[in-house]
């Protein structure tokens, strides 16, 4: 669990609790003052957070600041390793870029940047990712696994995976996962993923998977000609808003239990599930590479997460980058 000082704690009191939380209480169970209870609740009012105070039975949290905050994503996490620490950014370029350099200046593992909004969010393949403010999540993790640069793509395989558990369990939805890193519900994409990485020849020494997930984007607040692909967001395919904070904290744990499992086991459990998710074995596809375009098979995902497609002169395709289409 992490330790996010008496004000971290004051808020998972508050969420653990089934409303009105008493001064005495608070004051028992972080082990400070009556007073030193105010002063900290008066502190988290000036951040944001509408604290109402019930007379004679204590305090109650309406709600939390519209923007992500440190506090809430921070306090309670379970994790061991993702979470470790977390910044939150009104708006900056690219979170990935903010962690990249983060992480050139030693950030430990675990590291999690998130911004309300990107004015350059990066895509795959030189795209902008649209990041507009106060409706998605847009976050980079750092990670420093003891593997090869070979073997950096299959963690791929943890956030694709780690999303469209969030998805399920913040959501009714069904997501859908198309390689190499969409994730797609009722055939439309609703959040992309960008790995980048800094490595020698023989050894990783960080990745940033970057993850950003359409949430409560409006769709019609988006001009058509910006969008690539069909896009959507959860709420639109669900119809009800997604809670920010709850969303990014399972998908901060999911990841974390997915990054254990990839550290004690390998990426066997991990691509198992992916390959399960993405129904996507025994698919007819059509790839295109810049000029190059074939379609084939999908027979599966070879362990550094290369799709192998089937063409029809029986020879297998090893398809490292590029474009599928279903
Ligand atoms: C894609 O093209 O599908 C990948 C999109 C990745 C977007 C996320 S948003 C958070 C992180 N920061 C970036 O600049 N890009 C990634």
């Amino acid at each position: 669990m992490k330790d996010s000082g008496v004000d971290g704690r004051i808020i998972e009191l508050f969420r653990s609790g089934d409303g009105v939380v008493s001064g005495a209480a608070l004051s028992r169970l972080l082990g400070v003052s009556r007073t030193a209870v105010w002063k900290h609740v008066k502190g988290l009012r000036a951040a944001g957070y509408l604290i109402e105070a019930v007379p004679s039975k204590g305090y109650r949290l309406l709600s939390s600041p519209k923007l992500l905050t440190q506090l809430d994503l921070s306090s309670g996490l379970a994790t061991r390793r993702v979470g470790s620490r977390i910044v939150c950014l009104k708006e900056t370029e690219s979170t990935n870029q903010v962690a990249f350099k983060m992480a050139e200046e030693g950030a430990v593992e675990g590291t999690v940047v998130i911004a309300d909004a990107q004015s350059a969010g990066k895509g795959r393949l030189g795209r902008v990712w649209l990041s507009p403010a106060g409706v998605n999540l847009y976050c980079s993790v750092v990670l420093r696994p003891a593997i090869a640069p070979m073997a950096a793509c299959q963690l791929t395989f943890l956030s694709v995976v780690a999303v469209a558990r969030a998805i399920e369990s913040c959501t009714s939805l069904k997501p859908q996962i198309k390689w190499p890193n969409d994730i797609l519900i009722n055939g439309k994409k609703v959040a992309g993923l960008l790995n980048e990485m800094n490595a020698e020849t023989e050894k990783v020494n960080f990745v940033v998977l970057g993850i950003g997930v359409n949430l409560n984007l409006r769709m019609s607040s988006i001009a058509e000609s910006l969008l690539r692909h069909p896009a959507t967001s959860l709420i639109e395919e669900g119809g009800e808003e997604v809670d920010r904070v709850a969303f990014t904290r399972r998908l901060l744990t999911e990841l974390d239990e997915l990054y254990d499992v990839f550290l004690q086991e390998g990426e066997g459990p991990v691509r198992a599930e992916w390959l399960e998710r993405s129904a996507i074995r025994g698919r007819s596809v059509k790839v295109s590479q810049g000029e190059r375009e074939f379609t084939g098979e999908v027979q599966g995902v070879d362990s550094f997460g290369a799709l192998l497609v089937k063409l029809i002169d029986g020879t297998v395709e090893t398809v490292l980058s590029g474009d599928v289409a279903l």
